[in-house]
Order: structure tokens, then sequence, then C-alpha cells
């Protein structure tokens, strides 16, 4: 079924853009696909993974322009990440990957002004988030079977390259104070489909990192 959670969001995650042309870097980038669409934004891209086969894919497909891609084999909790450089940096689905506190490298490698972007994974923590839990599960189903329906309209759909994926999830409360103690100012936003996103603009006047 080729409905998929991450894909879902990335309108939402594209209206959070710095305007403008800039530095961007996707975290686990998998196959691209968000990477492409930055490119596609005009954004200057480059898309890290751990992962070889999605490296090799990713590179693959090339950019549509204006902006560009470039894809490289990194471990973000080792990576060494130039200061104070990105307008963007995005993160779907690949934090719950590595510590939390790995935000604070990404915190230290965007540009006064700059934008983080987290579509996270997370456990229900409050009543409310297990509401949305029920309202998920039959909205995934109509999802899945919406995205099915067209793609056999259509021919079929084309084969989907998987990530690697990690099932353990962080409690969405342990999200909220993490990200309360790290990273000062952001918001984290409940989302269904069993997703958040953790929002953060680094102040312009924010001590200069390293
Ligand atoms: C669930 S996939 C999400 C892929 C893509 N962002 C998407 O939305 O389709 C998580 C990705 O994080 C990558 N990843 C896991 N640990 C990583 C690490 N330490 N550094 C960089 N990437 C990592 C995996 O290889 C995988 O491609």
């Amino acid at each position: 079924m080729p409905f998929d959670h991450n894909h879902h969001y990335h309108p939402t995650l594209l209206r959070l853009l710095p305007p403008g042309p800039g530095r961007a870097l996707d975290v686990g980038c998998g196959d691209g696909r968000f990477a492409r669409k930055l490119a596609a934004a005009g954004m200057t891209v480059e898309g890290i993974d751990a992962s070889d086969e999605m490296i090799t894919r990713a590179s693959a497909a090339g950019s549509p322009g204006p902006g560009t891609t470039e894809y490289r084999r990194a471990d973000v909790t080792t990576e060494p990440l130039e200061l104070e450089s990105y307008a963007f940096i995005s993160c779907l689905a690949s934090l719950h990957h590595v510590p939390f506190e790995t935000v604070t490298r990404l915190r230290d490698a965007l540009a006064p002004g700059g934008v983080l972007a987290v579509l996270g994974c997370a456990r229900p923590s409050r009543p409310s988030d297990y509401a949305r839990e029920l309202v998920a599960a039959p909205a995934n189903v109509l999802a899945r079977l919406i995205v099915f329906a067209g793609d056999q309209l259509n021919g079929g759909a084309d084969p989907v390259a998987k990530a690697p994926v990690h099932m353990k999830f962080p409690p969405l409360n342990d999200v909220r104070r993490d990200a309360a103690r790290l990273l000062p100012g952001s918001t984290v936003r409940p989302l269904v489909f069993w997703r958040h996103l953790l929002t953060w603009r680094k102040p312009t006047d924010h001590p200069a990192a390293g």
C-alpha cells in the first residue's frame, strides 16, 4: 500500500521554509523525495543518511532544479556540520533513530533566523494524544484505500524503496520536555498518523555556536 505518512506531511513542512534560496540539510533523507522538493523550492540541499542504499537511490534520482541536491552517507550524531550555516534543517521520521540530544548539533548548524523542522514519531502520552490515535486508525485505512484505488486506475504503483525504519518511539511527553529544555521557544504540534511536528526558529540574536 503506497500511502506514506511522512510524504503526506511534505506540504506542511514546505510551508515552514524561510523566504529566499538558502542552504538546507535533510537528515535521514531516505530516497531523497523531500530533498528534491526542497530543491524544487530553490534550496541548495544536502541530504545525509546512514544507509548506503538510500544514498545511492537518492543520488540516482538527481535534482529537479532550480536548486541543487547533494547526498552523502553520514551519521548525524558524528558528522561534522558547519556551524550557523543552514537556513532550513529537516528531519522526517529520522530523529527517533538517534538520541534526542542530537538536536543540539542541528541547533548549532542553523543560521540565525533559520528553521529546524522535525516530523517526529512518538508514543501518545496525554488523553488527547490517545484520542488522536483513535481517529488515525480509520483515517489510515481510508487513505490507503484511496491511494491504492488511484494507483490501480493509473496502471499500478511504482515500487517504492523503503528506508530503514526504527519502530521504537519515545513518549510524546519526553519530546515536549526535551524540546523545551534544548530548544527554548520551540513548538511541538501533535498530528494524526502517529506523527508530531517540532518546529524551532533560531533567534537572530541567539548566542553563536562553538
Ligand atoms: C523512517 S526513514 C525516513 C526516511 C525519509 N526521511 C522519509 O521521510 O521517507 C529514517 C531514515 O533515517 C536514516 N537514519 C537512521 N539513523 C541515522 C543516523 N544516525 N544518521 C543519519 N540518518 C539516519 C535511515 O537510514 C532512514 O533512511
